[in-house]
């Protein structure tokens, strides 16, 4: 089968032929339709990630859509979105025409949303979901503050927000086009962080109307501390990505004045029917009409020019590799 193939970690992937995954008892077998590229799966081929130097050669992809081939659980030809651990454990993941996982990684989709808008809302939507539901404790008319706010995370946590209730929901994003992202995606207003900490809290105030219950935080560095100081009494950071920096300041009058908490997330920490629910909730709303990422569809044989554009930090939009 054709795939995009790291050959040593760090380097680009380069788009070659591979074997095909052996189907066997508790595996299944897709035939992927759409594939996203995204910051995980940069991180693990780095070969500098938590995870370890991955074996190589092997195919990155954390996860995508497609149609079972073969299966212990699922009739051939179901349409499923799935999950894999390529790059985190040893073994190949999506970007490629085939991709054999554990049944229990895969999730069968019945919504109507075509497949590379799943395929870009996928574990980045997963992330926004259940940093606003189970770790951020969202409440109805709650106020919320979504960092990085143009990328995928960010355009799933803005739009999570309104489908969950939230009252007034507020996006920080680098760029013009990024703040038009999270705008489309449905933020009530969206502000530029600029590099100062004092004059971001103040526009955070004032853009928040004074309340701010939860912030969704991909981004960390001045961000994180700016939007820190502008929440409410018993307010939440929930932090899940460090795209401009590892380290935040945060202030001990600040979080102790108002009981604040700052939690850290991970996608790796939900059951897999955690993983599961929120896949098929997300779906639902995407098929709705309520929840979307900006996605640019690229051919299997781009792969290693669309790499080099995840690479820059800034693709402008989630590519997603179709086969
Ligand atoms: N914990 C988890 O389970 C989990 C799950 C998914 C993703 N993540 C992490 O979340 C982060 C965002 O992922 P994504 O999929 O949304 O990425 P993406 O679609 O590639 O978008 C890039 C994001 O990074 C921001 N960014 C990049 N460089 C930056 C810088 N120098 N300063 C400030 N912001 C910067 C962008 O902000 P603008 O909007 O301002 O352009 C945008 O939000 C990544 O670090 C990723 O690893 C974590």
């Amino acid at each position: 089968m054709r795939a995009a193939v790291v050959q040593e970690p760090g380097e680009t992937p380069v788009v070659a032929d591979h074997p095909a995954p052996a189907a066997g008892a508790g595996r299944t077998v897709v035939r992927v339709t759409a594939a996203p590229i995204v910051p995980l799966d940069l991180l693990c081929a780095s070969g500098t990630s938590y995870f370890g130097r991955p074996a190589v050669p092997y195919v990155p992809g954390v996860q995508g859509v497609g149609v079972v081939e073969s299966s212990t659980t699922l009739t051939a030809g179901t349409r499923v979105w799935f999950a894999t651990s390529a790059g985190m454990a040893p073994g190949d993941g999506s970007l490629a025409e085939l991709c054999a996982v554990p049944d229990a990684d895969v999730v069968p989709v019945t919504a109507d949303v075509p497949d590379a808008a799943l395929a870009a809302l996928g574990l980045s939507a997963v992330a926004a979901w259940m940093s606003l539901t189970w770790r951020g404790g969202l409440r109805t008319g709650e106020h919320v503050l979504v960092l990085g706010a143009g990328g995928a995370v960010g355009q799933a946590a803005v739009g999570a927000a309104k489908v969950l209730g939230a009252g007034r929901v507020v996006a920080v994003a680098r760029s013009e086009e990024s703040r038009a992202r999270a705008l489309a995606a449905g933020a009530d207003e969206a502000i530029a962080p600029g590099d100062d900490v004092d004059a971001l809290t103040a526009r955070l105030a004032e853009a928040t109307g004074g309340r701010l219950d939860l912030v969704v935080d991909p981004v960390f560095g001045i961000a994180a501390t700016a939007a820190s100081r502008a929440l409410s009494p018993a307010g939440r950071l929930v932090n899940l990505g460090g795209a401009s920096g590892d380290v935040a300041e945060f202030s001990s009058a600040v979080l102790r004045a108002k009981s604040a908490s700052v939690l850290g997330y991970t996608n790796n920490a939900l059951t897999v029917e955690q993983r599961r629910d929120a896949l098929t909730a997300v779906a639902e709303h995407a098929a709705a009409g309520a929840l979307a990422v900006a996605h640019e569809q690229v051919s299997l044989a781009d792969a290693a020019d669309a790499w080099r554009r995840q690479a820059t930090g800034d693709p402008g939009v989630r590519l997603v590799l179709t086969p």
